[in-house]
């Protein structure tokens, strides 16, 4: 029988998986390419991980399905009827999402901020990201300079109080040590701290202000999946034969474009893939999804010959990959204290003094001061959660179970001290005390196989670099001798317009794959002749050959 071509994913995660699913299903593949997925991990999904903490379903990664309209996220979901649950779930329906936009943004020392103060900075914002995004004219904020959303933000923000007249400059104090000014620029600084989560970029001003137009999102409401976002996942491996993944096949290193892999490789296929246990497993076509943090890792190393890639890729492939920006977000719950008369912590967005003020409360701990907001994962739940980014999520890694709950802790009493209504003396008297009794993290920054959360543009880089990543390699054009298509790349970071997405990771996966189907076009031109299966296949399939 003629030798099918073997195509190998590395990564069994949303793209790997689509990708996966594309080649097996496409008519006539099964009979001529011979697929495999490798996967570092014990499980699918990569950066989709749906867990059980506290009698709750809550997602480590991928939370939210970014718009419904449009999304193919969203179909499979509703297709698998993911979206009904009889058991309530994390951020649940529409009330959920009113209450948390509701919420009351405390200031550090116990203060609800007015909603004056809340509803100004709260417009002035939304406007600011709607210039960035292209959507409104500058207007006032017209000659800011923008070469990062920080800069853009900062700038703005003092342009808003320029405006402003003498008597409102007027720094009189309003609530406790603070004055109007900081309180706006406190509240401003949630929303930066809620940016930094949502774009992956710990620093706002390391995120590049002209790509932020590029980036797009389906209309419609933003949901999460009531059964998890495992299922999604479940869904797309169903179909593949039980044996087509393969977990804990970790590749350390991927031979490419051999000149004489005819000769010095018996099988003849042009690419080997080496694991950590010392096989070997060899490919016509390797489509490469791991993160953009393991490839940073895997192109960083070479020189010490510990790279991912051997030959090393390209420069225009490594720039673009180092230029881009990958962060660490995790996403921290937290099981309340239910017994005695201890308060509930509110839903709230936490307005803190800035790091270097005289007046803040010193024994918050440095990594909750960027943390935009704590709230329970439903209406009634037990269990809260917030989100980190930056270094203040690497800390949180580090850290043990206990200082995690001290340091909450002692940040919800600071925010909720001065207000009987959510809490009585008894959190006084407890100041440090243990309101929390279990905690649970996302490690994403540490794991060896993520390095990370999700990917943006850095200052510095453009759209353009997530094209560069996407382009399959040999490049025809100059390596003409070599076979082509050996290594293709999917994943979040590939995606030009949807990165930093579970559908942008989705379709790039079905990009590579319909690139290798085009390619082996059943239709015919290429390798017509070298499988003799593929030729049947074709026909068998009802398509005419030239
Ligand atoms: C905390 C967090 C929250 C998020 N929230 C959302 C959200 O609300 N909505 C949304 O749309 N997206 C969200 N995302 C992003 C989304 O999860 C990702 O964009 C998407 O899942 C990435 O899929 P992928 O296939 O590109 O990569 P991955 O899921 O990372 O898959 C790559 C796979 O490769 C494996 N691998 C790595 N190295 C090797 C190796 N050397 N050998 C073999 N296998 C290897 C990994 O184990 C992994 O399984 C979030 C991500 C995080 C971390
Ligand atoms: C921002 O843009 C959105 C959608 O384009 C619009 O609905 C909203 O009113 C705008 N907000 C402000 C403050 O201009
Ligand atoms: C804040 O103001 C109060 C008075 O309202 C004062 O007693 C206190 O010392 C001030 N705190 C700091 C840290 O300066
Ligand atoms: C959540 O609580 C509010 C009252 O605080 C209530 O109006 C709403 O119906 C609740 N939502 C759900 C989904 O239970
Ligand atoms: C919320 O929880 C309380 C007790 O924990 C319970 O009595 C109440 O019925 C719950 N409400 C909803 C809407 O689930
Ligand atoms: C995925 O979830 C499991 C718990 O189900 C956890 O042990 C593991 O650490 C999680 N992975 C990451 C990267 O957070």
């Amino acid at each position: 029988m003629a030798k099918r071509s073997k195509i190998v994913v590395v990564g069994a995660g949303m793209a790997g998986l689509t990708a996966a699913h594309k080649l097996y299903k496409a008519a006539g593949a099964k009979e001529a390419f011979e697929i495999c997925v490798v996967e570092g991990g014990q499980r699918i999904g990569g950066r989709i991980n749906t867990t059980e903490f506290g009698g709750d379903k809550v997602e480590m990664g991928a939370t939210w399905i970014h718009g419904i309209c449009g999304s193919p996220i969203y179909e499979i979901a509703q297709n698998i009827k993911a979206l009904e649950s009889e058991k309530p779930w994390e951020c649940m329906g529409h009330l959920f999402e009113e209450k948390l936009l509701a919420a009351e943004t405390r200031a550090e020392g116990g203060f609800v901020v007015e909603h004056d103060i809340v509803e100004s900075i709260s417009s002035l914002y939304e406007t600011l990201m709607n210039i960035s995004q292209g959507k409104v004219e500058k207007g006032d904020f017209s000659g800011i300079q923008e070469s990062s959303i920080g800069s853009f933000l900062k700038l703005s923000l003092q342009k808003f109080w320029d405006s402003k007249s003498e008597e409102e400059k007027l720094a009189k104090k309003i609530y406790g040590n603070w004055s109007k000014r900081m309180l706006e620029e406190a509240v401003f600084g949630v929303f930066e701290n809620a940016e930094r989560v949502h774009t992956g970029a710990a620093d706002l001003f390391n995120l590049d202000y002209a790509a932020e137009s590029e980036y797009r999102m389906f209309p419609g409401d933003e949901i999460t999946i009531p059964q998890g976002y495992t299922t999604i996942i479940d869904a797309l491996a169903s179909i593949l034969p039980v044996d087509m993944i393969q977990l804990g096949r970790k590749v350390i290193k991927i031979e490419w474009s051999k000149s004489e892999y005819c000769e010095s490789h018996t099988s003849g296929r042009p690419v080997t893939l080496h694991f950590s246990d010392g096989s070997i497993m060899q490919a016509d076509h390797v489509i490469v999804t791991v993160s953009l943090g393991v490839l940073k890792a895997g192109v960083l190393n070479h020189e010490s010959g510990g790279g991912l890639f051997s030959p090393s890729l390209p420069p225009l492939k490594k720039d673009a990959i180092l230029r881009l920006g990958y962060g660490v977000i995790n996403k921290l719950f937290l099981q309340e204290e239910e017994e005695g008369n201890l308060c509930k912590t509110p839903f709230m967005k936490m307005a803190f003094h800035r790091s270097d003020s005289e007046f803040r409360h010193k024994n918050i701990p440095w990594w909750m001061r960027k943390t935009a907001s704590i709230y329970p994962i439903y209406n009634n739940s037990s269990v809260l959660l917030s989100w980190f980014a930056g270094k203040e999520a690497l800390e949180l890694e580090s850290l043990d179970d206990e200082a995690i709950i001290d340091g909450v802790s002692k940040t919800v009493s600071s925010f909720t001290s001065n207000s009987n209504q959510v809490c009585n003396d008894k959190m006084d008297s407890k100041d440090s005390g243990f309101l929390f009794r279990k905690v649970l993290k996302s490690k994403w920054g540490s794991d060896p196989l993520f390095l990370g959360s999700y990917s943006y543009v850095a200052v510095g880089c453009s759209g353009d670099d997530f094209d560069t990543l996407a382009q399959p390699l040999p490049r025809n054009d100059k390596d003409f001798d070599s076979p082509p298509l050996q290594l293709l790349f999917a994943g979040e970071a590939t995606h030009r317009t949807h990165y930093s997405t579970t559908h942008g990771a989705y379709f790039s996966g079905l990009r590579e794959a319909n690139r290798l189907l085009q390619h082996y076009n059943f239709l015919g031109q290429r390798r017509i002749c070298a499988s003799l299966a593929l030729f049947v296949t074709s026909l068998e399939g009802g398509m005419i050959h030239p």
